[in-house]
């Protein structure tokens, strides 16, 4: 019998060994309309069985209900998981498209205690900046995050959405483990500034929505008229109106090297940033979200599939079609402020 369990990669110089795929978990309390609790639990067992033990939250994500929703499975496999959240975001009750970035040494420290109650443990394994607030300079935001290390409250460091510049100003603060930035077939602004600076400074990748929150599976082709009405994808240009109908026209050349592997669009999406570890010799760990354990079982699957040249040839020029930014608003993330 083979092992089902997927291959391990480091997460930051000297940092423990995980799973190569994570969970993302925000999907099962915010973001991506209804949830089945049940199935969620679940879920989040079975991708353990399957050797992923890197787990994705943030204090953000459902306002602090994905910590609690987790706390329960991240305390029967403590010695398991590691265990990733993330501050600097809040939501105002009235404004639900609206968000508050904070990157004060006083909040931040206000957010890490809110954390380890909602998750019910000691220690926080990497803790990330979720997004940067250009009103605190990044080294004052990570000097506080460095004194959590000393006071034993969190294990590594993470930052979010940061531009190669803001990764390296932060590194001769303290050393950062881990860089979250969204990357896939879709999106790959990452890979001008950031990639090549978390590759010299022994960052780790860990790639958010490898499969375009979904788009790229073909799961749904217009936020418009398919998603709910709380959905987040409804506010993204590229899965709206005129854009998303050009970009579902995108996935065809998936399908087709889909259909050649015997695997699905959203495995051969997940199996090309895999591979970008090996094209961008540095390691690659994406948190692929999903509330389903038919699906975390497709998803690690494709940890197995490897690409040809020929593949990559096709697959590496579609990110330049994209229809549509990102987010609304490109400031937000790194490709705005790069
Ligand atoms: N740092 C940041 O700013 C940031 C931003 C966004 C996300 N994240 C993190 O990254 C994680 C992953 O990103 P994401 O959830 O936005 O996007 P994603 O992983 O690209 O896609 C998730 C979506 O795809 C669906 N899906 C998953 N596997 C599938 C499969 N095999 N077939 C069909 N559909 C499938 C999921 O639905 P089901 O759940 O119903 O399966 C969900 O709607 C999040 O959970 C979160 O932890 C971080």
């Amino acid at each position: 019998m083979t092992d089902s369990r997927i291959a391990k990669a480091q997460l930051g110089t000297g940092g423990p060994e995980v799973g190569v795929q994570g969970l993302g978990c925000m999907g099962m309390s915010f973001a991506y309309g209804p949830t089945d609790a049940d199935e969620a639990r679940a879920t989040l067992e079975r991708a353990l069985e399957l050797g992923v033990t890197h787990y994705d939250t943030a204090d953000v994500y459902g306002q602090g209900d994905n910590e609690e929703f987790l706390a329960p499975f991240f305390r029967a496999h403590r010695d398991e998981v590691v265990i990733a959240t993330k501050f600097a975001m809040t939501i105002p009750p009235d404004e639900p498209t609206k968000r508050i970035i904070r990157n004060d040494p006083p909040y931040i420290r206000q957010a890490v205690e809110a954390s380890l109650k909602r998750l019910g443990v000691e220690v926080i394994d990497l803790y990330y900046m979720h997004r940067r607030d250009v009103n605190v300079p990044i080294e004052e935001t990570v000097g506080a995050m460095a004194e959590l290390v000393r006071e034993g409250k969190v294990k590594q460091l993470g930052l979010s959405e940061v531009t190669g510049g803001e990764l390296r100003a932060a590194q001769t603060v303290h050393p950062i483990a881990a860089v979250q930035s969204e990357w896939s077939l879709f999106s790959r602004d990452i890979e001008a500034g950031v990639v090549p600076a978390a590759r010299e400074l022994g960052v780790t990748l860990v790639p958010y929505s490898p499969l375009g929150r979904g788009f790229l599976t073909g799961s749904f082709t217009n936020a418009d008229t398919e998603l709910t009405a709380g959905d987040f994808r409804r506010q993204q240009p590229r899965f709206t109106g005129d854009n998303a109908a050009a970009n579902a026209a995108l996935l065809e050349p998936i399908r087709a090297v889909a259909k050649a592997h015997d695997a699905s669009a959203g495995q051969i999406a997940l199996a090309w940033v895999h591979q970008q570890a090996s094209v961008h010799d540095l390691p690659v760990v994406p948190i692929p979200g999903t509330r389903r354990r038919t699906r975390i079982e497709e998803n690690t699957a494709a940890t197995r599939i490897v690409l040809s040249e020929d593949d990559l040839g096709v697959l590496d020029g579609i990110a330049a079609q994209v229809s549509g930014n990102r987010y609304a608003d490109m400031t937000f993330v790194s490709a705005g402020r790069e």
